[in-house]
């Protein structure tokens, strides 16, 4: 949500300001600006997204060696280039990610500044001008004015007046100093920095940092000192590219034997049967004391803790487990019973309300573990232990590779827990040896049914409608399956337990609309034909995705070979991001960069 760069050094500030927010404006991507500072500063803003700011730039060439830049994902006022940031207050020029609260009461009394924007980030520029004067220092007036404020924020700051320094500051947006040789660097993402350096300081919460080319000083809101570490990036090069692809989302899908395959790594080995995390900061005998479990999560992420309930459910008997939307339940005067463990699942690790649900639960004394795909997130630096699930990067805003190896890293989980509890390797062998063949059978799957996927979204391609049914754990993969084809191609999808249908959306069943039925061949294949046969009486357009061989009737049957058994749906999964990739390419919406939307929600 929005992207910061920032650069002080010997080299062309321009040049990373550019290509840093090129990197991430899969964060955000309705306007975009820098400023680079020399003499004269130069402010160059575009609505739209960081091609237009490129065509700027190429036109206005500087040599400047100091400058910030930011791509924006809208919260106080529309995109314009007036609500573009830098923001600008006298000398001062701000960029900000997140949302200053009490702005309207600020704003109030900063009247001395002419507003030019709607928003909020505005405000606090206004703010720390007002606090810098001639004898004040840019990093003292940014202290003064932070400490007014309620709110989140990723700040960079320059002045025309200071041009031999970059102030930054955090408070629930992620930052980090990149650490270069006579260059220091400003990114809120990692990928800004791969290829410039690969140390780096990531900044807490309540920090504040003086950068110059060659030091950082690092101090709290008293202006204490801190002292900085610096840490390695894990990040590299290719993960960021698109390496052919069309789209990064084709790339992610298509990369999931090989990310999936890292989640497992050392983790699971079929011939000891063997199942473990190993950062669970947890002994057995405190596992076997664990008597419920709360998931909660965003988005996929969240359906892929709803689906990886299905499976602790089923692996630990004496457990109660229950699922949670994070933004429901961070305000809930939830009970959490003793020994309970909450599971906080995020590909980015800086989602607010999951962050906000993780803090809450920690304040109430329970044990909070993580499901974290970015390393070094605020989520992964703040719980008591967990898993990384080392998918590598998600480019494309819509997540898909991070589901699968959520959904994987959860089950080791419960295999752990069950294993803890006395679960007899036989009974747990039937997962372990499902998870380990997981990275081939999806291989297979894609290398044998993508033409085919292909063909079923261009068939599909004009409705306006969809419904996605599917029961048991083919419940959570349909709601999976809904979200990912209405984010990215714009459909309206709705995802539903077949069961429900007839209790209401069976009187959608029209001409204009389709339905997705999920049916695996197992004890509930009977009731899901049933399902089927209910839209196909009405008159419905259906397209099945099974691994049945039996005759269904529908308009399209798609049909799974794998031998796969109780891991199946993830297969499901797969085929149901490729559908809505094709659909959307079919429809010739952004695939990577739909709109509205942006990659790490680090805003209420
Ligand atoms: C859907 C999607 C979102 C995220 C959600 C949580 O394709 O990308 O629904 O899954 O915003 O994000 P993380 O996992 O970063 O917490």
């Amino acid at each position: 949500m929005c992207g910061i760069v920032g650069y002080i050094g010997s080299k062309n500030a321009q040049d990373y300001l550019l290509s840093g927010l090129k990197r991430l404006e899969y964060r955000g991507y309705d306007s975009a600006g820098i400023v680079t500072l020399n003499g004269r500063p130069s402010l160059l803003r575009a609505k739209g997204k960081v091609a237009k700011l490129s065509e700027m730039i190429a036109s206005h060439k500087t040599s400047d060696k100091v400058g910030i830049g930011h791509t924006r994902w809208a919260t106080h006022g529309e995109p314009s280039e007036a609500n573009a940031h830098p923001h600008r207050a006298g000398d001062i020029y701000l960029v900000h990610n997140g949302i200053i609260e009490n702005y309207k009461q600020l704003k109030q009394e900063l009247t001395e500044h002419q507003f030019d924007s709607q928003t909020d980030s505005e405000v606090l520029a206004a703010l720390i001008n007002s606090f810098y004067n001639n004898k004040t220092k840019l990093e003292d007036a940014v202290t003064q004015a932070l400490q007014l404020v309620d709110g989140t924020y990723g700040i960079a700051v320059v002045s025309d007046r200071e041009q031999d320094k970059v102030v930054v500051a955090r408070q629930g947006s992620p930052l980090l100093i990149g650490v270069g040789d006579d260059e220091t660097l400003i990114a809120s993402d990692a990928s800004a920095l791969i290829g410039h350096t690969s140390e780096a300081i990531y900044l807490n919460d309540g920090e504040l940092a003086v950068c110059t080319a060659d030091s950082v000083e690092l101090r709290d809101l008293a202006s204490q000192p801190l002292s900085a570490k610096v840490e390695k990036i894990e990040v590299d090069m290719q993960a960021i590219q698109k390496q052919g692809y069309d789209h990064f989302l084709l790339k992610e899908i298509m990369e999931q034997p090989q990310t999936l395959a890292n989640t497992l790594k050392g983790r699971v080995k079929a011939d000891q049967h063997h199942a473990q995390l190993g950062g669970l900061n947890m002994t057995d005998d405190e596992l076997r004391e664990v008597r419920h479990v709360v998931i909660i999560g965003c988005g996929t992420a969240l359906y892929a803790g709803q689906l990886a309930a299905y499976y602790l459910e089923r692996l630990v008997d004496d457990v109660t487990i229950e699922v949670q939307i994070a933004s429901e339940y961070r305000y809930r005067s939830f009970n959490l019973p003793e020994n309970s463990v909450a599971l906080v699942v995020s590909q980015s690790g800086e989602t607010a309300d999951t962050l906000a649900c993780l803090r809450e639960i920690k304040n109430r004394g329970a044990r909070v573990l993580g499901v974290i795909n970015a390393v070094g997130s605020t989520i992964a630096r703040e719980v008591d232990g967990g898993v990384y699930v080392h998918a590598g990067p998600e480019i494309s805003v819509a997540s898909t590779k991070a589901f699968t190896s959520q959904v994987a890293a959860m089950t080791i989980f419960g295999l752990q827990l069950a294993r803890a509890k006395g679960a007899s390797l036989m009974e747990l062998d039937k997962y372990i040896d499902e998870l380990e063949a997981l990275p081939g059978e999806i291989k297979a799957l894609l290398e044998k049914i993508t033409p085919e996927v292909e063909q079923a979204a261009n068939k599909f391609t004009d409705y306006n409608d969809a419904l996605y049914i599917g029961r048991d754990t083919l419940f959570p993969v349909a709601l999976e399956g809904a979200l990912k084809l209405k984010e990215i191609s714009y459909i309206h999808a709705e995802g539903y337990a077949m069961g429900e249908l007839k209790h209401g959306p069976i009187a959608l069943v029209d001409d204009s609309f389709f339905e997705v039925a999920l049916i695996q061949d197992n004890w509930l294949f009977d009731k899901s034909i049933s399902g089927v046969q209910e839209v196909n009486a009405r008159g419905g357009h259906i397209l099945v995705v099974t691994n049945s061989t039996e005759p269904i009737e529908a308009e399209m049957v798609i049909r799974l070979d794998s031998k796969l058994d109780v891991l199946l749906p993830m297969l499901f999964n797969v085929v149901l991001q490729l559908f809505a990739y094709y659909v959307a390419v079919s429809r010739g919406t952004d695939v990577d960069q739909p709109r509205n939307l942006a990659k790490s929600v680090t805003v209420e």
